[in-house]
């Protein structure tokens, strides 16, 4: 057994886990995976629990088959192998909540807001009249800001 191998054991986790743990926008959330609502299941997706359990309604969706990107978040994770950190987007609605298990998920409510001023490259596309459709700018901002 290699060393990567034996670290992969440790860091995995414990079978029979009953809730798992990640951060969205800087907010930890604990989910419990053994029923603790009845919605959250093994089939339960990152998009509806985002929009319809924590109300980030930014984090839109079209096509729920991963085509549009209207539904992308970053993720930021590290690799169970190498224990390198990882950046990626992600379509939200592709992803099981199940599997964020250890992730810090960013939506577009923490690049920037009416409230709290807009991120530099939301100012930018409206300055200059970005033309795309709303899904494409979307994408486009979170993978321009990664
Ligand atoms: S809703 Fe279209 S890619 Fe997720």
């Amino acid at each position: 057994m290699g060393a990567e191998q034996s670290q992969l054991q440790q860091d995995a986790p414990e079978f029979g886990q009953d809730y798992i743990s990640f951060f969205v926008n800087g907010k930890e959330h604990n989910v419990k995976t053994d029923g603790g609502d009845p919605e959250i299941g093994p089939q339960y997706l990152l998009v509806d629990y985002l929009r319809d359990k924590i109300g980030l309604t930014g984090t839109k969706y079209m096509c729920r088959e991963g085509g549009c990107g209207s539904c992308m978040v970053t993720i930021r994770s590290t690799h169970p192998a190498s224990g390198r950190e990882i950046l990626r987007s992600a379509n939200s609605c592709l992803l099981p909540l199940f599997a964020c298990d250890g992730f810090d998920i960013t939506t577009i409510e923490r690049l920037g807001n009416r409230k709290v001023g807009y991120h530099p490259i939301q100012d930018r596309l409206v300055k200059f009249g970005g033309t795309q459709v709303p899904n494409v700018k979307l994408s486009f901002k979170f993978t321009t800001v990664e």
